[in-house]
């Protein structure tokens, strides 16, 4: 059945992050002497974990040019966006989510969706710039049933004001879905989510990682991602700890001294 000479898809580098740094006022967040440096498989399933500070939301902000790095380079689906803006590396198929989930307030949650199905961007103007000349109702067909993967069809009409913590991260999800990225970065986008949305979370990422969407996914609840994940990544202070299977992780020493023994701490 398996074709020997075909090159399997989890094997073929999507994401290459080369040396990339960031300082704040001097102080490294990410990269140590000779900066970080990962590659995400097309298609894989990688959990990037680590202590609080670690530096993991700032390495979605260089991926995803919301920062620019200090040095080194980031390679996405054969670009060079190591100095490409948010909305250009948006337009090449990255999405991500925020640890602290971002919406038009003044909306509905189906505009919600709306607006991210033509601008990824935070501007409301260029969202519905774009949004009022084109309101072709596939646009809405595709929110709305992008709001029901999620579980918020429900809440089409509300406001997002309306919206619980949990399920304002599930409609930052849902934004970024809408666009049918060929990588997704969420950045813990289990944190205040109730037990029920999590689950729905879960198969959710199951189901878009069986259709071969390529997921990153930061999460201080290793219960969730360790189930899920394929790969992980651990960061320790900017620097890449170790990699693995989650297995590995698991029962890694130096992982489990560095971040789960904390976790574990009495
Ligand atoms: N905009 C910023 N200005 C100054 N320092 C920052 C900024 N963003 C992050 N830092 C610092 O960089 C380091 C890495 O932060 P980062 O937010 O990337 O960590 P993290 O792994 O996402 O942590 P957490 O698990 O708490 O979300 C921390 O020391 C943080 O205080
Ligand atoms: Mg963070």
């Amino acid at each position: 059945m398996n074709d020997p000479t075909s090159t399997p898809t989890s094997q073929t580098p999507l994401l290459e992050a080369s040396a990339i740094s960031k300082r704040f006022a001097g102080l490294r967040a990410v990269g140590g002497e000779d900066g970080l440096s990962f590659v995400v498989n097309r298609g894989s399933f990688v959990g990037l974990i680590g202590p609080n500070g670690a530096g993991k939301s700032t390495t979605f902000n260089l991926i995803s040019g919301v920062l620019a790095s200090d040095s080194g380079a980031v390679r996405f689906d054969g670009h060079d966006i190591t100095t490409a803006t948010s909305d250009v590396i948006a337009e090449h198929g990255i999405g991500r989510t925020f640890q602290t989930p971002r919406a038009f307030e003044s909306l509905s949650v189906l505009d919600n969706v709306v607006a991210g199905a033509t601008s990824p961007g935070e501007s409301l103007r260029a969202a519905f710039g774009r949004a009022w000349r084109e309101h072709e109702s596939a646009t809405v067909d595709a929110a709305t049933e992008t709001l029901e993967r999620v579980g918020l069809a429900g809440r089409a009409d509300d406001l997002v004001t309306d919206l619980s913590g949990g399920e304002l991260r599930m409609l930052e999800v849902a934004r970024q879905l809408v666009r049918n990225p060929v990588m997704l970065l969420l950045d813990e986008p289990t944190a205040g989510v109730n037990p029920v949305l999590q689950q729905r979370l879960a198969t959710l990422l199951e189901e878009l990682h069986s259709e071969g969407m390529t997921l990153v996914v930061v999460e201080h609840n290793l219960h969730f991602l360790l189930a899920l994940a394929e790969q992980v990544l651990v960061l320790t202070h900017g620097e890449l700890l170790t990699e693995g299977p989650p297995a590995d992780i698991r029962t890694d020493a130096a992982v489990i001294s560095a971040y789960l023994g904390d976790d574990h701490a009495a």
